[in-house]
Parts: structure tokens; sequence; C-alpha cells
């Protein structure tokens, strides 16, 4: 088959099975021929996945056309992959932020409806959080696998993992740190309901623009406040995420307490996405500069304990 029609998938992702929905093809070493290595009638056994690894072979490949009902098989099997301590952690938070992507990118395009969304995002921000709750992930880790192209929805979910990498060095755990995760994923849901230029305009927002797009907090709250699954707290982060300690944050202009810690923390990592990210007006700022313009904000914007553990976090990645 012509290499063109062929995706890649991480043999780590696959459990023995009577039959996968998929024709499996390897590259053998030393060739740039595929073959067709099982057909998708065919039982692969964990006999069958142990030799490929002894062989040193890490990625099947499977037709371009079955991407999604691999991605659905992915979704399915998350917890057995994401536990697989065989599998080299990069492996397993790239894989993890492709199914997160994917399923968010799919469900913001289709404009699901917002029950789905929401229990999309649960399953998702449990599985993060008891994720980077087991292993020793590193920001490193993380900005080596994520997108940096700041559309809606690889932001969300840069925003889920960062937010969990912080929660958890501040010493949250157990299923706050799911519900924080899960926050995260739909802190700016509310961007589906604002004009679809604005977000990719290329360059600054006039004053009635800017007045539009900083109605999100407000329209994903709205959206998500008849949600029985979601806390108070979780709703918090989507509508206080850009309030600042000083009061010069909206939509509202709260000031430091009146800012629910949850929402303190989202925002941290929200500007620092946005910050590294490119935008369509400008490329992404490197991570110390854009530390460096966060911190003349801090205890301004930003709470200050929560910054220097998300900088502490960063140079000892950029230490190793
Ligand atoms: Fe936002």
């Amino acid at each position: 088959m012509s290499d063109k029609k062929l995706i890649p998938i991480s043999l780590a992702t696959l459990e023995p099975s009577d039959a996968l929905a998929w024709d499996l093809y390897l590259l053998p070493r030393d060739s740039n021929q595929y073959i067709l290595y099982r057909a998708s009638n065919y039982p692969i056994t964990s006999s069958d996945l142990e030799k490929l690894v002894a062989s040193g072979i890490t990625r099947l490949y499977i037709s371009r056309e079955q991407r999604a009902s691999y991605q659905q098989y992915l979704r399915d099997n998350a917890d057995a992959w994401l536990n697989n301590s065989a599998v080299p952690l990069p492996e397993r938070m790239e894989t993890l932020n492709q199914v997160v992507t994917g399923s968010l990118s799919e469900s913001f395009r289709k404009k699901e409806a917002v029950e789905r969304v929401v229990g999309q995002s649960s399953t998702f921000g449990r599985q993060t959080a008891a994720f980077f709750a087991a292993e020793p992930i590193l920001f490193e880790d993380l900005v080596r696998v994520l997108q940096h192209d700041y559309t809606t929805f690889a932001h969300s979910a840069n925003v889920c993992f960062y937010s969990v990498l912080l929660a958890k060095h501040l010493g949250f755990s157990g299923d706050d740190l799911a519900q924080i995760a899960t926050g995260a994923l739909l802190h700016d849901l509310g961007k589906l309901e604002i004009d679809p230029r604005l977000l990719v305009k290329d360059n600054r927002l006039t004053e009635a623009e800017t007045r539009e797009m900083q109605k999100h907090p407000t329209l994903g709250f709205r959206r998500l406040c008849r949600q029985d699954d979601l806390t108070a707290a979780q709703l918090l982060m989507v509508y206080q995420h850009h309030e600042r300690l000083d009061g010069g944050g909206y939509p509202v202009g709260l000031t430091n307490d009146e800012i629910h810690p949850w929402a303190k923390l989202c925002s941290v990592v929200d500007v620092f996405d946005a910050l590294t990210s490119d935008r369509p007006y400008r490329t992404a700022i490197a991570d110390d500069i854009a530390l460096g313009i966060m911190h003349r904000d801090a205890n301004t914007a930003f709470d200050s304990e929560m910054l220097t553990c998300w900088t502490r976090l960063i140079s000892t990645s950029d230490a190793n």
C-alpha cells in the first residue's frame, strides 16, 4: 500500500484481541515497503505483540481512512495504555494529547451537545489526573508533544495538562485534581459562541471586537451552569479565569479573595499558553520571556505562590 494512505499508530496502544477493526501494516527495518502484517478479521495475541516489541518494532500502520475508528479505540482503551508502564512515558503523554485534542477538535467542530462535551471532558479529566498523579511527568515531557497553534481545542488541552501539573505540585490530589483537569478542558467553551473570524483575526482586535471576545467566560458559564455533573468550583474556573487580583480583569472585575483559587490557577497557565503559542498576529514567545512578562504582573494579575511554583516547574525542566 502507498505510504501516503497510511498513518502510524503506537504498538503500545494495542491490546490482544480476537479481531481489530483495521488491517495492520508493518514497515520492516531497512525497508521502505509496507507489508500487510495482520488483516482486520484475524486475531492478534499477546505473544504476537511481544514478538513485535522484541524485534524493535514500536509502530504499526493503518489506513488513513480508519483514523476515526482508531481514535475511538484509543478512547475506549485509555485506562489500559495509560497505565502500561512498559511504554515510555513520553509516548503515553503524546498519545494522550492526540486523543484529547482529536476528540475536542471533533466535538467543537461538530458543535456537539453540551452534555456530551462535558461527559467526554470528565472522562479525559479523570484519566489525565490519574496519569499525572501516578507518573513523574515534567514540563518538558508536555512541551515536546503539545500543539502550540492556539486553536481553541489545542489551547484547552494544553491548559488542562498544565493545570494538572501545577495543581499536583501545589498539593492537590484525588478528585480535586480530576475536577481541575475537567474544568480546564472546559474553561474556554464560551469561545464556541464567538464569531470564529475574531478567533483567527491576524491583527489586534478593535475595542468592539475585544468586548465581544470578553463575553466568552460568561457565555461558557451560562452554557455549563445547568450541568449537574460540574461543581461550583469548576464553573468558577470557566467564569473567572480572566479575572485579575487587582480587579482589572473581566467579566466582573473581581479582586483577590473574590476569585476562586482554581480560577487563579487556570489563569496562570492560560496566559502562559497564550504567550508561548503562535497567534494569528505574532509568533510564539520563548518560555523564559513569557515568564518574565508574567512576573511583572505577580500579585497584580496572578497569585504569586502559584506563579512561583509554575516558574519552578519550568526551570527544573530547563535544567535537565
Ligand atoms: Fe479564556
